[in-house]
């Protein structure tokens, strides 16, 4: 059985080497280089690049391992080990010049997530977490925020963008959130909300209508950190099932009712 303990200065560094592509090529990219592959959903050479470099890193760090990647560059397979990757999360930011955007990277065995990288790129800090290793950013261990009641509480969110069917009630969980809590942030990369959970400097985090390589890497640190995940119902299914809630055990719980009420009522 592969250790972790013994890869993981390995992705790291692969991580690293290819956030520094992705830096290099800030403000690089011109308007015909992008592509809109859906509603508001944009894509360039360096999404693509960048997802390419970390597919060949990754299957020389476990041969035979296979992927799950947002830009498909390789082929989609499901293996014991397999590689969750949104090579450039936050690519709105990124090609309009706003410093947020990340690379996030999940490991799975037989299903399970086991390890998880965000390295959020603008300002060059790396989260990264494994089974049984912890949650560390840059070499210092992390821990989710403790905060104990909503309105010490700064939460994160991900406004809908493409999918408006349940807007109705995201924004009366909006309205409630700005009522009763200390802000509302939305920043532009769920990979990097979730890390910011994980490092306690938001309260909770919580998106509808995201992927599996958005939510991966994030969501296994978070937990790692000493948070919980879970989907809107309150149960696990938030790695497909496109629903995310992400905090410290207390204000989860809070948010958690927040979003039941607003949304299933
Ligand atoms: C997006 C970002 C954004 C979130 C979207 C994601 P992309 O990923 O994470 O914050 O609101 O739902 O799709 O397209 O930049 O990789
Ligand atoms: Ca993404
Ligand atoms: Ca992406």
């Amino acid at each position: 059985m592969l250790d972790l303990t013994d890869i993981i200065p390995s992705v790291r560094d692969l991580v690293n080497r290819v956030a520094g592509f992705i830096s290099s090529q800030v403000n690089q990219v011109s308007m015909a280089q992008i592509e809109e592959k859906s509603k508001n959903s944009l894509v360039s050479f360096v999404d693509k690049q960048a997802e390419i470099r970390l597919v060949e890193g990754l299957r020389n760090i476990i041969p035979g391992s296979t992927f799950l990647t947002e830009e498909g560059t390789v082929e989609q397979q499901k293996g014991e080990w397999r590689w969750i990757i949104d090579p450039l999360d936050g690519t709105t930011n990124f090609l309009h010049g706003i410093p947020v955007f990340a690379i996030s990277v999940a490991l799975q065995f037989r299903g399970t997530t086991a390890l998880g990288i965000v390295h959020e790129i603008g300002q060059n800090e790396q989260f990264y977490a494994w089974e049984q290793g912890g949650a560390w950013c840059n070499g210092r261990p992390i821990r989710v925020a403790a905060a104990s009641s909503m309105d010490q509480a700064l939460i994160a969110t991900g406004f809908p963008y493409y999918d408006y069917k349940r807007i109705a009630g995201y924004l009366d969980v909006l309205e409630s959130l700005m009522r009763d809590t200390r802000g509302v942030r939305r920043c532009g990369s769920a990979a990097v909300d979730l890390a910011y959970v994980a490092a306690g400097r938001y309260n909770a985090f919580f998106e509808y209508s995201l992927h599996p390589w958005d939510v991966a890497a994030g969501a296994f640190i978070v937990l790692e950190a000493g948070g919980v995940v879970t989907d809107f119902k309150g149960e696990n299914n938030f790695l497909f099932g496109k629903e995310v809630i992400a905090g410290g055990a207390i204000i989860h719980a809070c948010l958690l009712e927040t979003i039941q009420s607003a949304f299933f009522r």
